[in-house]
């Protein structure tokens, strides 16, 4: 008996431990990366990116960027953005995006999201994920940056609420001058809302996404 209750405990600190973390493109600090530059002067390999963003960190937990970008894109090209097997637990899936900034990780516009079953390819009571990739076109329309912030963004539809959120530094050639996407939901950390456990209703948090206002990013020039 004794020695079950340890094995439980083993394990739930396992899968406390272990969600989900980008790997490419390459988010800032990850020991597991796609074609990731040095460290910026400081700052240390994260190995715990694949858990939730502390109640209080800022978004993407790190604000210093890469001094060089991790990938070249263009407006309107395919990308596609893969997260890590090791240590994935998906907790159901939930609603995913992915945005850009322009003004450093500040001010973050969608170009493309998941909304209820994200690493899965419908309702899952799982942790382990069926999905691990997802490939989009990006908008065509996004202006050039060499220190653009790409990021996913995620909240999970079973167990604690948390807020997931890894950075990447890239590089996006295009001809807009701005672009307008909706802003990325930020839900469970300080200051913003909480979506409570999905409790098998997909649809739980999903007025957050629809009535997210209009944002207008651009590099400052
Ligand atoms: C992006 O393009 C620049 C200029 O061509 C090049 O120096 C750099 O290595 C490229 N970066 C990546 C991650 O491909």
């Amino acid at each position: 008996m004794l020695s079950h209750t340890i094995a439980a405990w083993i394990a739930l600190g396992t899968l406390a431990a272990a969600h989900m973390a980008m790997v490419k493109p390459c988010t800032r600090y990850t020991p597991r990366g796609d074609n990731c530059p040095s460290l910026p002067p400081g700052q240390q390999l994260d190995y715990s990116l694949n858990a939730p963003l502390a109640r209080n960190a800022p978004l993407c937990k790190h604000t210093v960027p890469y001094s060089t970008p991790v990938a070249n894109w263009t407006a309107g090209q395919t990308i596609q953005v893969a997260f890590d097997r090791v240590g994935a637990a998906a907790h159901g899936g939930g609603h995913c995006q992915f945005s850009v900034s322009y003004d450093g990780g500040k001010t973050f516009a969608v170009v493309h999201e998941v909304l209820k079953h994200c690493f899965f390819n419908g309702p899952s009571t799982g942790n382990t994920p069926a999905v691990l990739s997802y490939t989009f076109s990006l908008p065509s329309n996004l202006p050039s940056s060499d220190k653009a912030v790409f990021a996913w963004s995620w909240v999970n539809a079973i167990g604690v609420r948390e807020f997931y959120m890894n950075c990447a530094d890239v590089a996006i050639r295009g001809s807009g001058s701005s672009y307008t996407g909706k802003q990325m939901v930020v839900a469970n950390i300080d200051g913003y809302p909480e979506i409570e456990e999905f409790g098998g209703n997909y649809d739980t948090g999903l007025e957050y996404y629809k009535n997210a206002k209009s944002v207008t990013v651009a590099p400052s020039t």
